[in-house]
This record gives structure tokens, sequence and C-alpha cells, in this order.
């Protein structure tokens, strides 16, 4: 294909509009920015050159480059100019009669062959292409923020765009040094769409007084290793931006998931918009700062003292019991490992020694600690041994039948005051707790796998659960340097009650060929920062394991966008079940 649209304008010359016309020109093309006005059009230029000096300063390109890349950007205030270029990108404000009116014009003052595209985030591009009598020239070029760092770009055809104009744009933004995702045009596209139902969630979550923002925002970040949590993130992309792209997904869909959250109304209308007007979810230090304040807490609960423990007891012979017996030995308790038999208790033994080798080996810890760690240690084939412990965690299989098998027979053993926790992650606490006479002692402390590597700890206490048990557990978490986020007693917690949803969201727009697997992921993990795209993580997670988490979510909340996704259920009953079986959304066995 020979180089597409030598000539590209730029119209509307903004956060996005800036960062477009120094991409442009640095792969080499001539670049004509238009602004509202001669004012306008100064302070545009003044912000280009700032910016490229910026970047010549963090080293992105040199001085010689900088020169020569602005002198391919010429900056103006008359639409009209735009009749010399290829392509046209429209980066105004976000209101559809502005850009409808901007489409209209420039359908008239441009050649037929030239491409005009928008850069908008939740408009329909099919009704902005409707101001033209090109349609089959206009699609959604979408660009993120800051245009110079993140290298998405979804093109966005509509049902009249011709696949040849498609495939320029994403040629063109392949030579800008981007990925195109291929989107239809549907609000929120691919990133969008996935992201801010999620964020919708945590904001409910939040409303609901659920968890407080601060363990919501650190569950997402260290239980998924996102970069942001949705909170912060909700407060950086701006309240009133979040929730003009959710009415207009709820307008499409009408899915109740993605009706805007009441508070995010609340938080527009009193005037906070996140951090560009310095408070949204929180307060920062300054409008536009993304300095946090601490604010004045308001009747906080007094401090309830814990219980003291010294010696934990570890139910369960799998990778979850062994890596949490493995975080308590290391942090200097004494631990009792109890599985079934004798032998299953020695085999986790020989596991954790194996995974506290690996720790030597990569230098984390020392011969010393190591051995310090496995002493403490003391494998048993007899749940009478636990008798002594201050507290128990069990890991043992994800069944509530055995489970609350598990807590009546701790029930007879353990001690008058031990905790009793399960690390369970889908079934409710309180069924744990009353196969107990002692409901008051049995709490959720739900680890992430791997546990030792995993900082999060998910503190879970239900209607019964007396606030010095809460707090026993809350100081055992520091004490393991393990960060606990607290939540009540309901499906899937923080974590997963907002992660699962947005997984399944995105198996529906696979199901429904709104785009690709490659796609997704690309999208996912170059659009938001995400270690892993949604596919990915699914097939790593097990594809068996996620659908039984839908099922429960879905079960709770009753919420007819929560059902989990057809195709997630036909993968699971054909035996593709993620990496562990080979095959999954992706096939792993020919790789
Ligand atoms: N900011 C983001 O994070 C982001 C990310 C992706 C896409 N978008 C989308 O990109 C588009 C632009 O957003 P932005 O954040 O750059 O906005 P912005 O407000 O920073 O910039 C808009 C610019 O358009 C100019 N303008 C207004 N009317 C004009 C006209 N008739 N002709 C020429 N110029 C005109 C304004 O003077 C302003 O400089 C919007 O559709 C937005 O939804 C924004």
């Amino acid at each position: 294909m020979e180089r597409p649209f030598p000539t590209v304008a730029v119209v509307g010359l903004g956060t996005m509009g800036a960062g477009i016309a120094v991409a442009v020109a640095r792969s080499g093309r001539r670049v004509i920015g238009i602004e509202a006005g001669p004012d306008a059009a100064a302070r545009a230029l003044a912000r280009i050159e700032e910016a490229t000096a910026h970047a010549v300063q963090r080293e992105r390109f040199t001085a010689e480059e900088r020169t020569a890349l602005l002198a391919l950007i010429e900056v103006g205030d008359r639409l009209d100019a735009a009749a010399a270029a290829d392509l046209v990108i429209e980066e105004v404000p976000e209101q559809l009669e502005l850009k409808r009116e901007v489409f209209a014009e420039l359908d008239r003052i441009c050649p037929p062959e030239t491409v005009l595209a928008t850069g908008t985030t939740a408009l329909s591009v099919t009704r902005i292409a409707a101001a033209t009598a090109r349609p089959e020239r206009v699609l959604g070029l979408h660009f993120f923020n800051p245009v110079h760092s993140m290298k998405l770009v979804e093109v966005v055809r509509t049902v009249l765009t011709a696949p040849q104009t498609a495939a320029q744009a994403a040629e063109f933004a392949r030579e800008l040094g981007k990925e195109p995702v291929a989107a239809g045009d549907r609000a929120g596209f691919v990133v969008n769409g996935l992201l801010f139902a999620y964020l919708n969630q945590a904001a409910a979550m939040y409303e609901s007084k659920y968890a407080t923002r601060e363990d919501i925002d650190a569950a997402m970040r260290l239980g998924c290793g996102l970069p942001m949590g949705p909170l912060a993130l909700l407060d950086l992309i701006g309240v009133d931006t979040a929730r003009t792209v959710l009415e207009a997904m709820y307008e499409q869909s009408r899915d109740r998931l993605h009706a805007p959250a009441p508070i995010l109304g609340q938080l527009v209308a009193a005037g906070l918009l996140g951090r560009k007007s310095g408070r949204g979810f929180y307060t920062y230090e300054a409008p536009g700062s993304s300095k946090v304040v601490a604010e004045a807490a308001a009747g906080t609960a007094p401090a309830v003292a814990g219980r003291e423990v010294r010696s934990i007891g570890v139910c369960g012979s799998g990778t979850m019991a062994t890596g949490i017996a493995e975080v308590f030995a290391k942090a200097g308790y004494r631990v009792l490992l109890a599985a079934r038999s004798q032998d299953k208790a020695d085999r986790a033994k020989a596991q954790l020694a194996r995974s506290l080798e690996r720790s030597v080996a990569k230098g984390r810890l020392s011969e010393a600690q190591r051995e310090a760690a496995l002493a403490l240690v003391a494998p048993t084939g007899s749940y009478a041994e636990l008798a002594e412990v201050d507290l128990v965690v069990e890991a043992v299989a994800e069944d509530l039948a055995v489970k609350r098998e598990l807590f009546a027979t701790l029930d007879k053993i353990c001690k008058p005051g031990a905790v009793l926790a399960t690390t369970t992650s889908s079934l409710p606490v309180i069924s744990c707790a009353t196969a107990t006479s002692r409901p008051q002692d049995v709490i959720g402390m739900h680890f992430f796998n791997p546990a030792p590597a995993m900082k999060l700890v998910e503190v879970v206490s239900t209607v019964l659960t007396s606030a010095d048990v809460t707090a026993t557990v809350l100081g055992l978490c520091t004490a393991v340097r393990k960060h606990a986020v607290e939540c009540g007693d309901r499906a899937g917690f923080i974590v997963n009650a907002l992660l699962f949803p947005y997984l399944n969201d995105a198996v529906r727009m696979l199901q429904e060929h709104y785009a690709t697997v490659d796609d997704i992921d690309t999208a996912m993990k170059l659009g938001c920062g995400y270690p892993m795209g949604p596919f990915e993580l699914l097939d790593v997670v097990g594809l068996d394991v996620s659908l039984t988490i839908e099922k429960v979510l879905h079960q709770e909340f009753r919420e007819p966008g929560l059902a989990a996704a057809p195709l997630l259920e036909h993968l699971v009953a054909a035996g593709c079940l993620g990496r562990k079986t080979g095959r999954g959304f992706r096939d792993h066995a020919r790789r």
C-alpha cells in the first residue's frame, strides 16, 4: 500500500488535536492545524511549541528533529485550508451539533476523495457521517491521551465506511507508530465500552458504602495489577466526562450496568469533577493537582483491640494453603499445616520448601531466613493438633459442604477465642460461620494467588463477626506485610465483583463479533495499561472458575447484565478451560 495521507489537517488543537498534530508531523507528513479563531490559533501554536520543547528536554527527540517537525506544521483559523489535505482529523469539543456542523462544512470544502475522521469518544460516528455526502469516506480515529505515549488508536468503521478507507486509516496509524484496533460504531468502542461499565460499578460500590474508596482502589491495584484504582481513575478522567460516556452507552445498550451511578450525577451537580476541579471522589491539594489530601475523618469508630496471635493453623494442602503457610512462616509465626493425611501434609511442606528455595535463588531470601521459616512449619495429618493454635485459616476445596464440615470439626477442636478464617473466593463466609457454635469468631481472609507474592487480602466480616476478630485479622495482615481491605460478606467481595463482570463484558463483545480476541486484549493493555488483556486473564484463571464466579455474582445480584455470556458456557461445556487444558479463548497447545 502506498504511503497514505501525505497531508493531514487537524481541526481543533486542544489536548488531543495538538498531540495528534505533533505525532503526524513526526511521521514526516505536512500538517494543517485549524483552530476556531486567531487567538485560539496563536494559543494552539504556543501549546505545540511548548510540548515539543518539553519533548526535547525529555529526550524524546532532538532539537533538530523539533525544528524539522515544527516546519511541517502550519496553524491557522480558516477551515478552507483543509481543502489541501488528504485526511482531516476533527478534534473539536465533544458536542454532536458542533461536530456535525464541522463535518458538513468540511464536506463542502474538501475534494470528494478526502477522508474525514472524527476523534469522538462517545458520540455516534454514523450520525456525524450523516452530515456529509461521503459517509463511505468517514470514520472514527480514537486516539488516547496523552497522544505521544499512548500507542493505541481505535479505528471506527460505521456500516457505511468503505473497507479501503478503514484499511488506509489503520496503515496511517501504524506509520505514526501506533497500534490500530478495529472497532464498530458503538458507544465507547472497545476500551471505554469495557472500562466505563467497570468504573460505574466501582462508583456504585462506593456509593453503597460496601467498602471505602481507598479500599476499592487498593483492591483493584493490588488484586489485579491495574495501574490505578477505579475511583482515582474517575477523578483523573473527569466525573462529568465519565457520566457523559456512560449516558451514551446506556442510551444504546439499555443495560442498567451502564446507567450512570447516582453518585456521579451528584458529584457533577456539586461541581466536584475530579482532579481538574480539585475534588471528586478524593480531595486534591489544588485544582489540576494529582496530590491527594486527607480529609477530616467523620466519626471513625473507636479502635478495638485484637486478640493475641502467636501460632496459626492452615488447613489444606493445595496451592493456596501452601502459599498462605509460607506467608505466615516467613513473618515468624509458628504454623501447623494440617491436611487430610500426614502424607499430603508432608508433600505440602515440601512444596513450600521448593517455593522458599526459589526465593533464595532469586536473592529475595537468605539461606538463614529460609531455614528459620521452614523450622516454623509443622505438617500434620491430624486436625486434632489444631487445639492449641490462636487462629486457623482454611484453604480446602471450594465446596460449601466440605467447608461446613471442616468448620464443624474446627468448632469441636479449637480452643475458645481462636479466630477461624476461610479463604473462600465465592462462597458466603456466613455459611461457614453457621456451621460452628461460635459464628462471632469466623471471618473471611481472601488471599490472592500466588499468596507469597500478592499483597492483597480481602478481610470479610459477616453480620455476626465480632469487632475484635476483624481487628485481629487486620493486625495480622499488617504483621505479615499484606495490604488488607475490608468489605462485607457478599458475592465477589471487592475484586471479583468488579473484575468478572468486566471479563464477561469482553466475552459478550467477542460473541457479538464486535471485535476480535487479539484486538480486545491489545486495546485493554495499550488503552488502559492493564498487565493482561481480558482473554489472556480468562485463560489463566480458567474458564470454569470464571464461569462459577459469574454465576455466583448473577445469583446474588440478579442483574440481567451479569448473566454469564453463553460463549463462556459453551467453551466450558466443550472442555476448553484455558491454559490448563491447552485451549480456551486461545489455542495454547500449538504455541
Ligand atoms: N481528552 C481526552 O482524554 C480525549 C481522549 C480521546 C478522545 N477525546 C475526544 O477528542 C476530542 C477533542 O477533545 P480534547 O480533549 O482535545 O478537547 P479540548 O477542549 O482540549 O480541545 C478542543 C479544541 O477545539 C477547538 N475548537 C472548538 N471549536 C472549533 C471549531 N469550530 N473549529 C476548530 N477548532 C475548534 C477549541 O478551541 C479547542 O482548542 C473530543 O471529541 C473528545 O471526546 C478526548
